[in-house]
């Protein structure tokens, strides 16, 4: 089982990255491989909207940048962790490009993303995080991921490079996500029970022509 960390700061040492590798000794205790993903340094447009990965279905995003490779990571993965700092009380725009584009094209493909399980934190210096932290569920909650809790909502505070990891109450809620994330990676893992069929979405939209 492999589990797989996005770290959205365009820091690759800053505090959502301390986070990360705080993560990946939890889950390497638990015996999951973990593999560290910094859009830092990748070139990742944001999504055009044009619709090609519905139409090509592929797995791939048309516009052939860094994301290409994020995606094949992806479906190389068996859990996700999604961390973001907060930027103007949200998630980075990096990510936003990132998870606008990585999630279309999933659900351009099968959904990548549904009964596998995931999680997500963000890292920030005083205000925003809750809504930063609402931002990253929508992707997992939209895509009927199995959402690991921590014992709080996962944000954790700091400023300057490691300060997050002095947030106790933060990291203590990190390390009961990992240990939620683990057990139901293995149970699901360990389960002879089939996972639910996927419904086919109905789309709906509010315009009504005849009013
Ligand atoms: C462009 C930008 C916007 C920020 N906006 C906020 C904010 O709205 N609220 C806040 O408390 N901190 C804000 N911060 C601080 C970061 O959230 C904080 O330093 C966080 O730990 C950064 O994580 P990183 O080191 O992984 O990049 C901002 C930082 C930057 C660079």
């Amino acid at each position: 089982m492999k589990i797989l960390i996005i770290n959205g700061s365009p820091k690759l040492n800053g505090n959502t990255a301390s986070c990360a590798n705080y993560l990946k000794d939890c889950f390497e205790k638990n015996n999951i491989e973990v593999e560290i993903y910094h859009l830092g340094n990748k070139n990742i447009h944001h999504c055009n909207a044009c619709g090609a990965c519905y139409r090509n279905k592929n797995n791939r995003c048309i516009i052939d940048d860094d994301l290409n490779e994020l995606i094949t990571k992806v479906r190389m993965a068996d859990g996700y962790v999604f961390g973001s700092p907060i930027h103007y009380s949200d998630i980075s725009g990096l990510m936003k490009n990132a998870l606008d584009r990585l999630f279309y094209v999933a659900g351009a493909n099968g959904n990548y993303f549904a009964h596998k399980v995931g999680s997500s934190y963000v890292c920030v210096r005083r205000s925003g995080g809750s809504n930063g932290f609402h931002t990253l569920n929508n992707y997992l909650l939209y895509s009927e991921m199995f959402i690991a809790t921590g014992s709080y909502w996962n944000i954790i505070h700091g400023t300057i490079k490691q300060e997050a990891l002095k947030d106790a109450e933060g990291i203590n809620t990190l390390s009961a996500m990992a240990n939620n994330m683990a057990y139901l990676m293995k149970v699901i893992d360990n389960s002879t029970i089939e996972k639910p069929e996927l419904q086919p979405k109905i789309v709906t939209n509010f315009i009504r022509e005849d009013l």
